[in-house]
């Protein structure tokens, strides 16, 4: 058959991202390499979020944009994979009859086998079962990973138990299920071998990482990949502040690889609002767990995430969120109006807030955490990060400078995770590559609401 190119539309976290660049991966030994353009594809994948209703949206919008694609090419090929494939399985095909293939979230591994199934006998194919088992979402043991990059994430773990009342992803994702230390070994080793520099553990709790399977815990997984040869970074996404163990609050110091960052996801400051939830634990716990994260690490950046809007929340009720906030002073935060979803329990809990409150909610939570990151980004002016060079700035990039210029502008990140840019006085293309991957100290001249700006420290880098 001839080579086939795969367009591919991601919506969502990086668990979709992650699984996106597995179905990528897969399709390329029957003969297909990925495209950028819509038009020139005959396979597209659209792998999709439906953790809020306005994601749903976004996904079946994009769905039926693709009919008049498919009826302007006939051999076209139109996959839907992730959590809304799941949660609505058949009947998106009902919906949206130029559907060839859905895939569920732990069938991504079939895509292959469906695509062929299809093109046999012409007819659509549905495959949304769910497996206990960690060997399906074992990483093909490919190098085709292999890019220039410096960053890449590993799933460790998929689904979750933990049955927040708002949440589908119980439902679309399935139960927590832990991948093999091994597995997860070889494929971060593999990507070290290609010159992945950075890598962040995926999973929706990763603080139970093992638990259930009886292997390594959390901590010890991390300080399995601290020791992986050519590897300079570690980071790991996301922790439930319930199961936040001081062993791995003391990981932060002990481990020299593990990023000085954690994103712990408080959801609200209300005990009352906590517990219908189904958070398991209080504002106070959740607030001795940040004392103790400083005290093992004085520098950690602390992110979170906010739902505001949740059924029954009173003024009171908010404004513990936002006494919290003046406590905690996160580093960064993603606020959500809380959103119905028909397959969740808090769909059904009465005193629904109005979207005209839950929209001017969000932007206190948003005008008050301005104000903190202004206060706590000034402190910031005259220090100096080393910072992992990712490649040319998106500046660089735009004006095309790079070729003809001898000040570059790089781009890189903190252990903190912040995006620092910076300058460097460099005569040929060859110092830029070079530099990719490399860990550099840098000074912070100025602060931008979504990045940083800095100089070299070593007086070397300018002359270069
Ligand atoms: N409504 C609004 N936000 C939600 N989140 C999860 N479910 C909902 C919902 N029904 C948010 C939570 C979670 C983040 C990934 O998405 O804050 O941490
Ligand atoms: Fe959803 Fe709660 Fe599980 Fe996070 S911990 S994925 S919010 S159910």
């Amino acid at each position: 058959m001839k080579s086939r190119k795969v367009y591919i539309q991601t919506i969502g976290c990086q668990m979709n991202v992650y699984d996106s660049g597995k179905m990528m991966e897969s399709l390329v030994p029957v003969n297909c390499s990925p495209t950028d353009s819509l038009g020139e594809a005959d396979i597209i994948i659209v792998n999709t979020c439906a953790i809020r209703e306005k994601a749903v949206q976004k996904v079946h919008s994009f769905i039926g944009r693709l009919n008049s694609l498919k009826t302007k090419k006939e051999n076209l090929r139109i996959i839907v994979a992730g959590c809304v494939a799941q949660q609505e399985g058949r009947a998106l095909m009902n919906r949206f009859p130029h559907i060839d293939v859905v895939l569920g979230t732990h069938t991504v591994h079939r895509l292959p086998d469906m695509l062929e199934e299809v093109d046999h006998n012409g007819e659509p194919v549905i495959d949304i079962g769910m497996s206990e088992s960690p060997v399906e979402f074992d990483a093909p043991k490919s190098q085709l990973q292999a890019q220039s990059d410096t960053n890449r994430f590993v799933t460790i773990m998929r689904g979750c138990d933990n049955y927040c009342t708002y949440c589908v992803v119980p439902y679309v994702r399935g139960r927590e299920t832990s991948r093999r230390p091994g597995d997860i070994l070889n494929e971060i080793q593999i990507l070290t071998q290609s010159g992945i520099k950075e890598i962040t553990l995926l999973g929706q709790n990763v603080n139970s990482y093992g638990i259930k399977e009886g292997w390594l815990t959390f901590p010890e997984l991390l300080e399995m990949a601290n020791r992986v040869v050519g590897l300079k970074r570690i980071r790991f996404v996301t922790s439930h502040p319930k199961d936040l163990s001081d062993d791995l609050i003391a990981s932060f110091q002990r481990l020299d690889k593990l990023c000085n960052h954690i994103h712990l996801p408080v959801q609200s400051g209300s005990n009352r609002i906590l517990e219908m939830m189904n958070r398991k634990y209080t504002r106070e716990r959740y607030i001795e767990k940040v004392e103790k994260l400083r005290e093992s690490a004085p520098d950690i950046s602390i992110t979170t995430d906010i739902i505001v809007g949740f059924p029954g929340e009173r003024h009171e009720d908010f404004d513990m969120t936002l006494r919290l906030m003046e406590t905690v002073r996160f580093d960064n935060l993603f606020v959500f109006e809380y959103s119905d979803s028909a397959i969740t329990p808090s769909s059904r809990f009465p005193d629904k807030i109005l979207q005209k409150s839950k929209n001017e909610r969000l932007q206190e939570v948003l005008r008050l955490q301005k104000h903190i990151s202004t206060e706590k980004d000034r402190l910031l002016v005259g220090q100096v990060f080393p910072i992992l060079v990712e490649g040319p700035s998106k500046k660089e990039l735009k004006s095309g400078a790079l070729v003809n210029s001898s000040q570059k502008e790089l781009t890189g990140r903190s252990s903190g995770n912040r995006i620092v840019n910076f300058s460097l006085k460099t005569d040929c293309m060859l110092d830029i590559d070079a530099m990719k991957g490399e860990i550099i100290d840098i000074r912070i001249d100025r602060v931008f609401s979504n990045s940083l700006q800095g100089s070299p420290v070593e007086k070397d880098f300018l002359k270069r």
